[in-house]
């Protein structure tokens, strides 16, 4: 045997419970999606775009094994400090952490035999310049894997957003919103987008998720929506019609809930293969 078996992790110590909950609701399905597709081989070099707290990064490294290298690329500082915790704990000696914005990625030309990204895309400013960046660090061959929600993501509130907003608001309020809508794309347009980057479209998989409450208040108090969302959406929905557009959307979500016995909003999930 050529490597070391490390000791049992006790889980009523205290740094073990710090770094248990290695995921939220949220990423999980998305990254169970990614890492049931990604090509996999020993002693691979990795790099996983905006791992947050430490996903997939930490999952990746513990599966491609420590042969494997295994580069974290993200800017949230508090969040790659916690990961950096997570990696200590677990004793993880094949995980590299880049503290910086990938639209200038500090490894070498074509050293990379794959990236990742999981629900990371949506997120950055400069899509074009992470994508050319990506390019430029794949080996020939090497591979891009990526997950995220395309449009269609909460249809069901967002239907019940359009009709409020055209009671409610202006011509220019619903515009507004339908803005907001497009930052979503369809798996079409977001192939196009990496294609411009030469990046050359391989495989796709769709799944779908759901995410069901039982009040209104649930979930608009839900902390993915306080979160994720809230900022977003306040964005669009001007002070002076915000309180009622609310109360209205309460309203007609209570009103779904009465009717079907549950408010479920849908969680589009798309997985996009790439090769250099
Ligand atoms: C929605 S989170 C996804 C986190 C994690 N991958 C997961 O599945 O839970 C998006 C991540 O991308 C990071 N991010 C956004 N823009 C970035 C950029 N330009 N360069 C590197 N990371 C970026 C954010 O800091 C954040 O951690």
């Amino acid at each position: 045997m050529d490597f070391i078996i490390k000791k049992i992790l006790d889980w009523q110590s205290k740094d073990v419970v710090n770094i248990f909950d290695e995921v939220n609701l949220w990423s999980a399905p998305f990254g169970k999606l990614l890492l049931e597709n990604i090509p996999m081989r020993p002693g691979m070099t990795v790099v996983d775009i905006g791992f947050g707290t430490g996903f997939p990064l930490v999952e990746l490294a513990q599966r491609f094994g420590e042969k494997s290298k295994i580069i974290g690329i993200d800017i949230w500082k508090e969040a790659v400090a916690r990961t950096k915790e997570k990696i200590k704990v677990l004793e993880l000696e094949n995980i590299e952490i880049n503290e910086q914005n990938a639209i200038n990625i500090d490894i070498l030309d074509n050293t990379v035999d794959l990236v990742t990204s999981n629900l990371g895309i949506n997120n950055f400013e400069n899509r074009t310049k992470v994508y050319t960046e990506i390019y430029r660090i794949l080996k020939p061959e090497g591979r891009l894997a990526i997950t995220t929600n395309p449009i269609g993501t909460f249809e069901e509130l967002f239907n019940l957003f359009e009709g409020i907003l055209k009671i409610l608001g202006t011509a220019d309020d619903v515009e507004q919103f339908k803005n907001y809508l497009s930052n979503r794309s369809t798996e079409e347009e977001i192939i196009k987008e990496f294609e411009k980057s030469n990046l050359k479209f391989m495989k796709s998989k769709s799944e779908k998720t759901n995410i069901r409450f039982a009040t209104a208040e649930a979930v608009l108090n839900h902390s993915l929506i306080r979160c994720g969302f809230k900022a977003g959406w306040n964005q669009f929905l001007r002070l002076e019609i915000r309180t009622t557009f609310y109360e209205m959307l309460s309203e007609k979500i209570n009103q779904t809930i009465k009717n079907k016995g549950e408010f479920k909003m849908s969680i589009p999930m798309l997985y996009l293969e790439f090769r250099k």
